[in-house]
């Protein structure tokens, strides 16, 4: 709800500008008859989303150096275990070489990093919600340029990060895992979630290995049997290890920063 209103905010001011930068130059009575026509106009514009041709209302530089963003925050979202672009990267998700061609608006491809499940029922993409609008506003216009003629072909390429960069990826993809896949509804990390499974707070404490875990979330009965939990192996092993990866990081450097489901 807190993005809701500042979304709203950000469009209604938006919107706003051209009508008060005209209304400046007006005389008072016409200033008036500006403000109320410019009622029904914010009004509209906030339920209509951006078009493509956003795409080219900003100045080529500024718009290229947003595409560059959105190249970057796709890479360090961890968008490249689940998604192809150029000749890298999983296969959970749709390829993306072409994206750009899909005719999804900006609007569109914003409400799908949000809440994938809301465009695309039982989607198993994560949300990116948390990374709010400015963010994803720059990677939905980082997608439409994808395979469209003309776009900034240099910036097609997700950049490879460092090192540190791709850790921690792994472990803000592995939150969002982890929330996207209702751990929550059995499991407790930080105090919020259920009882009905081990709390996984000092989870990396226990001393699991990864690949004991990766095992553990294809095949939970085999580790323990009767287990409730559900085995993961649809979203694929790529992304079982980086839960794995996340779950080794539970309860490790406590006060730094203890991982939960509000990732940047
Ligand atoms: C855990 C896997 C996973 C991750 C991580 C992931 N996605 Fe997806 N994505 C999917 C799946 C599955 C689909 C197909 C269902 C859907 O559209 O939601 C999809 C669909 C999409 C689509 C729609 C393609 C189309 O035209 O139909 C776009 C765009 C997209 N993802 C972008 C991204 C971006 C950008 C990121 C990172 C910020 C990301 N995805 C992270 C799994 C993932
Ligand atoms: C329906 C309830 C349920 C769901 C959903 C669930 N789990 Fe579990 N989980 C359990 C139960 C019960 C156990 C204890 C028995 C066992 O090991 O299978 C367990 C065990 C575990 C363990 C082992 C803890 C240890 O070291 O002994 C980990 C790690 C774990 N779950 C992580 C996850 C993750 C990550 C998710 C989401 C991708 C998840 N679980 C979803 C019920 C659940």
């Amino acid at each position: 709800m807190k993005l809701g209103s500042s979304r709203l905010t950000i469009l209604l001011s938006v919107a706003a500008l051209p009508v008060l930068l005209v209304a400046c130059s007006r005389s008072a009575n016409e200033k008036q008859a500006a403000n109320v026509q410019s009622v029904p106009a914010a009004a509209s514009l906030t339920t209509a989303t951006p078009q493509p041709a956003d795409l080219n209302s900003t100045q080529p530089s500024k718009q290229a150096s947003r595409i560059r963003k959105g190249a970057l925050l796709y890479a360090e979202s961890g968008c490249t275990n689940c998604h192809f672009i150029g000749d890298k990267g999983g296969s959970i998700g749709t390829n993306l070489n072409n994206e750009g061609t899909r005719g999804h608006n900006l609007g569109w491809q914003i409400a799908h990093l949000e809440n994938p499940q809301s465009k695309v029922p039982g989607s198993k993409m994560p949300s990116y919600q948390s990374l709010g609008l400015h963010k994803l506003r720059d990677i939905a216009l980082y997608l439409n340029s994808l395979g469209v003629k003309g776009s900034h072909l240099s910036a097609s390429l997700p950049p490879v990060l460092s090192p540190a960069q791709s850790a921690a990826a792994v472990v803000k993809l592995g939150a969002r895992l982890y929330a996207a896949n209702a751990c929550a509804n059995c499991h407790k990390l930080d105090g919020q979630g259920g009882i009905s499974a081990p709390d996984l707070t000092n989870e990396a404490q226990r001393g699991r290995s990864i690949k004991w875990l990766v095992h553990l979330f294809m095949h939970p009965q085999t580790n323990t049997p009767g287990s409730t939990m559900p085995s993961f192996n649809s979203i694929g092993t790529v992304n079982l290890r980086t839960l794995a990866l996340y779950m080794n990081t539970l309860g490790v450097k406590k006060h730094a920063s203890a991982p939960n489901t509000q990732v940047k």
